[in-house]
């Protein structure tokens, strides 16, 4: 029988994520060969974030979904990044310079920049998940990707998402998912030890990236997360298995 590994603290967290932060982008593609974007434009649209949306990306690390986020709200919508890696929060905004269209890069043809559509402005703002820097009943939808099952008090997580959202609202939660089978269970098992933690060690990041498999193991299955989406008040509270259910996105609702 292994040793229960301690849970991380928020310090060992932002610290983690500090330091990856140089590489977590091309380590994600990787890792995901590519489907990570398919997965979080289902969050985008699951979240219903529509044209004229003020929208929340909680734990928005590179940007990935502020930037969907912004796309889909359109110029007279506006997103809030919120991450506290400054690290991080640093790629994200480097990102959204070069392509945004205040921020589009000279060197870009004009066809191009033809198929960048008016997006929304992206407020990045470094904050904390378990207190979020909004107002209550100010948000239209938001999304959450790959942050629930970091969070060091996951409750508290859902809560403050409910406190901010709008009567109506709702939020999608993408996140690792621990299958139900013996055979999907085997092949999360190999795919971490065997790609996840080779790949990162091959890139100076042994440690860092050990501790996704232990915080797949504690993290709640989908039922257990809809109980406690209920739990802090959500009046509606959905999870689906995606990707052969080693992945889920839980979808949580205001009334
Ligand atoms: C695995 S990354 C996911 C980043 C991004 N959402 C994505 O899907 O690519 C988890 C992110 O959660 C952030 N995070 C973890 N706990 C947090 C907290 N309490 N408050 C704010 N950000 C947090 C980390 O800094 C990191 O950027």
């Amino acid at each position: 029988m292994g040793i229960a590994q301690p849970s991380p603290t928020a310090a060992d967290i932002q610290g983690l994520f500090d330091r990856i932060a140089p590489v977590y982008d091309s380590l994600n593609e990787r890792l995901s060969f590519g489907l990570h974007r398919v997965w979080k434009r289902m969050a985008v649209r699951w979240c219903g974030a529509a044209p004229g949306h003020t929208a929340l990306d909680v734990c928005c690390g590179s940007g990935d979904l502020a930037i969907m986020l912004a796309r889909q709200v359109g110029e007279s919508g506006t997103v809030y990044g919120v991450d506290f890696s400054a690290e991080l929060l640093g790629v994200a905004e480097g990102r959204w310079a070069k392509i945004s269209p205040g921020g589009r890069s000279p060197s870009l043809s004009s066809e191009a920049s033809r198929q960048i559509s008016p997006t929304a402005a992206i407020h990045w703002v470094q904050g904390d998940a378990l207190a979020l820097p909004m107002g209550d009943n100010s948000i239209d939808a938001a999304t959450m990707g790959y942050g629930l099952r970091n969070l060091t008090n996951i409750p508290q997580g859902l809560a403050e998402l409910r406190r901010v959202l709008k009567p109506g609202a709702s939020a999608a939660i993408l996140d690792f998912h621990r299958p139900q089978g013996a055979l999907a269970e085997q092949f999360q098992r190999w795919y971490l030890d065997a790609l996840v933690v080779p790949t990162a060690q091959g890139m100076g990041l042994t440690d860092e990236y050990a501790y996704i498999g232990p915080s797949v193991d504690r993290f709640p299955t989908g039922p257990e997360q809809v109980a406690l989406a209920h739990q802090v008040g959500f009046e509606r509270a959905v999870h689906y298995p995606i990707a052969a259910g080693l992945m889920g996105v839980l979808v949580v609702s205001r009334q």
